[in-house]
């Protein structure tokens, strides 16, 4: 069964440690993610961008594929299926399908839409028992080759955004989707502490976790991270187990190509960073 996320992720502030959120993009990583947080007995979030979920077939497709898998595959940890970066749409289509957890990003509203579609998500969440996420100082990444850096987020900001309702917060602290280019500042551990200081025991975010440092990540879940978001570095190790398969010859070899035996290296991969990403955060036995 699917849970929210709140109550994951106030154990893991309380317990500082974080919870990571793994995005899916089809049925391979989702078995792989959803077996390993069983093998290490860790809680997880299955992260769905509103991309993936179209490229998946759809929300209501997304939510029978897990929602089959943790049955079959006996999955008994806590498992919340999160909307990544929703728009107000995608938020409302994916309550309706049934997932556990959506985040809404409304950083390119004016501050004033923001708060009233923010307002009004978090009634139609808690009215189901579904986590909301929110989002203050935009993430910076890459778009159309041009890294933009990560802004800031208001700490004043996020504490009118967090009494909201919301259930836990993404600020932006200088952190960036993707890659980090060679200059990156590092992470603004000022922002963080401020921000945890006006919002006290709300559970904060942090995007973009490939590529920090582990004692960054350390730092960050010690000021008050419990939740952090990985995605590129699972494209990375897939694409890059996928390749050397390939480039090995081996599907062109005997009867003909197998997409399973395809598919199968960068299930163990993904299964290998998830296992490591859940140690650095933490989250190892605490299902
Ligand atoms: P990365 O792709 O940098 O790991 O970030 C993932 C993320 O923040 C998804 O919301």
């Amino acid at each position: 069964m699917l849970v929210s996320a709140t109550e994951m992720l106030k154990k893991a502030k309380a317990g500082k440690y974080a919870v990571g959120q793994f995005n899916i993009n089809n049925l391979e990583w989702t078995k792989a993610i959803l077996l390993t947080a069983q093998e290490n007995n860790s809680p997880v979030i299955l992260g769905v961008s509103e991309g993936a979920g179209k490229y998946m077939a759809g929300y209501p497709t997304v939510v029978g594929m897990v929602t089959g898998m943790i049955k079959s595959l006996n999955i008994t940890v806590p498992v919340a299926l999160h909307l990544d970066h929703g728009s107000f749409d995608g938020c409302l289509k994916c309550i309706e399908a049934g997932f556990s957890s959506v985040m809404f990003d409304g950083s390119h509203y004016a501050i004033e839409e923001n708060v009233a579609k923010t307002t009004e998500l978090v009634k139609l969440c808690h009215e189901k028992g579904i986590s909301i996420e929110a989002e203050v100082g935009s993430i910076g990444g890459e778009e159309d080759g041009v890294v933009g850096a990560g802004e800031c987020a208001d700490p004043n900001e996020c504490k009118m955004i967090a009494d909201l309702g919301v259930d836990f917060l993404a600020a932006g602290i200088g952190n960036i989707h993707g890659k980090y280019p060679e200059n990156w500042k590092g992470l603004s551990f000022e922002t963080l502490d401020a921000v945890q200081q006006k919002t006290g025991d709300l559970p904060l975010v942090l995007h973009g976790g490939t590529g920090i440092p582990a004692e960054m990540i350390q730092k960050a879940i010690s000021l008050g991270v419990a939740k952090i978001n990985v995605n590129t570095e699972c494209q990375l190790s897939f694409a890059e187990a996928t390749r050397k398969y390939i480039e090995a010859g081996k599907d062109l070899e005997g009867k003909g190509f197998d997409p399973r035996k395809l598919l199968a290296p960068g299930f163990e991969a993904i299964k290998a960073t998830v296992k490591e990403k859940m140690e650095l955060f933490g989250s190892i036995g605490k299902a």
